[in-house]
């Protein structure tokens, strides 16, 4: 048995990436162009065209592949694609690029030209139909709306080439992996089926659960993490990593289970989000990604269970990775272990589960959080997270999760 083959008609790889000796000429060169500001977001998407994880894209969406996106989940060609990657412009830096030109695409934080893009096309986008379409709401309290209302007037489009992945290689070195070399570990390990739990968040029992039930069906796990921008309040990526850390080395057998993180931004699209999850996981070497309860959701915008429904009402053929779907899962103190209501027959108030919120109002008081909740080990890295933010609130800024705000493309 091989490995689930990448997205799209081709079943191949395609990294943007400019091999690495090419890149000082191709840069010198670059520095001529005019350039394009990238927020946050488009940058990380831009990484993810550079290692591959967006195969079969070539580069930033066209109109076309925009509306088809937004509204069919389909690229031009058909090929399934389930929320639109696309690059922004104000009217002044779109109109100092000829029609079929080159643009240097520069970080807007760190001023690094991260490549070149042909670009083909200019176009305009009625952004309340993006957000209708992919969020499900137009309202601008929602994280991921927000960045859609706050862009450019035009969108560009073309092709691209990664000259920079940035932070990433040198931050997170060991654990930003690119598809092909999660793809060749698998292999290594003589993998064929892998289960991708994507995470935002420190594990607790319930995430163990569901990573863990996955291991017992499938070759390998691979506990995927997002290293790219979250919304304020979420724990950074750097103490996150530590607990997981714990976690894996205290609890999971050796050789289970693969670490890794990829560059992406969390956009909270909810069901949408899910499943642009499962392409590019497809693309990692993935054969199941779990989706548990309110999979990449953020406040009461989405059910707990709208990003399961959504793999119901996809084409057959859409993906060729599977969904593992998992209900709601909590400690309960009848059954005496994890289970979810699928397994545990007994009384609600059996159950042990705390919310993100009063969890972090536990750990920020240094109030005690209940044993079955979470491992120990993980928990001692989360309240020194807490007690350090106490002594400085701007903790939460730090470079690794430089995140949580100032996220506005200047204009
Ligand atoms: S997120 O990207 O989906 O926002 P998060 O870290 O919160 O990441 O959750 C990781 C995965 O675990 C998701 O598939 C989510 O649905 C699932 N999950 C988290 N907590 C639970 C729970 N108590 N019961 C079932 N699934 C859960």
């Amino acid at each position: 048995m091989s490995l689930v083959p990448p997205h799209g008609r081709d079943r191949t790889l395609w990294p943007r990436l400019v091999p690495a000796p090419e890149r000082a000429e191709r840069l010198a060169r670059a520095a001529g162009l005019p350039p394009v500001p990238m927020t946050s977001r488009e940058t990380s998407d831009l990484i993810m065209l550079g290692i591959g994880a967006f195969t079969p894209l070539a580069g930033f969406m066209g109109e076309v592949d925009w509306r088809r996106s937004c509204g069919e989940m389909q690229l031009e060609d058909g090929t399934f694609w389930p929320l639109p990657i696309t690059l922004s412009a104000s009217r002044e830096v779109a109109e100092a690029i000829a029609p079929g030109g080159e643009a240097a695409l520069v970080d807007e934080e760190t001023g690094e030209i991260m490549a070149t893009m042909k670009v083909l096309e200019r176009y305009r986008i009625d952004p309340k139909y993006e957000c209708r379409e992919v969020y499900h709401t137009t309202d601008p309290d929602h994280p991921g709306v927000a960045k859609v209302l706050e862009q450019g007037e035009f969108n560009l489009a073309g092709p691209v080439e990664v000259l920079s992945e940035g932070r990433f290689p040198a931050q997170y070195a060991g654990l930003y992996l690119r598809p092909q070399e999660t793809r060749d570990l698998f292999r290594h390990l003589g993998w064929s089926t892998v289960a991708a739990f994507q995470t935002r968040n420190p594990m607790h029992r319930a995430h163990e659960y569901l990573a863990k039930v996955a291991v017992e069906v499938c070759d390998g796990l691979l506990i995927h993490q997002l290293l790219g921008r979250l919304k304020a309040g979420d724990i950074p990526a750097e103490v996150r990593v530590r607990a997981i850390d714990a976690l894996v080395s205290g609890y999971f057998v050796p050789g289970t289970c693969v670490q890794a993180g990829y560059p992406m931004e969390m956009r909270y699209a909810g069901p949408r989000e899910a499943l642009l999850h499962a392409v590019f996981r497809q693309n990692y070497g993935c054969s199941h990604l779990i989706v548990g309860r309110d999979h990449a959701g953020v406040g009461s915008y989405y059910g707990p269970y709208e990003a399961q429904a959504i793999f119901k009402q996809i084409p057959e053929d859409a993906l060729e990775l599977r969904p593992m779907f998992f209900d709601m899962t909590f400690y309960c103190f009848s059954c005496d272990g994890m289970a979810s209501s699928r397994t545990c027959p007994h009384d609600p108030d059996q159950r042990l589960s705390i919310s993100g919120t009063d969890l972090r109002r536990l750990l920020s008081r240094g109030d005690p959080v209940p044993e079955h909740f979470s491992r120990p080990e993980v928990l001692e890295i989360l309240r020194q997270h807490y007690l350090a933010q106490e002594g400085n609130p701007s903790a939460d800024h730090s470079p690794a999760s430089p995140a949580q705000g100032g996220d506005q493309k200047r204009r």
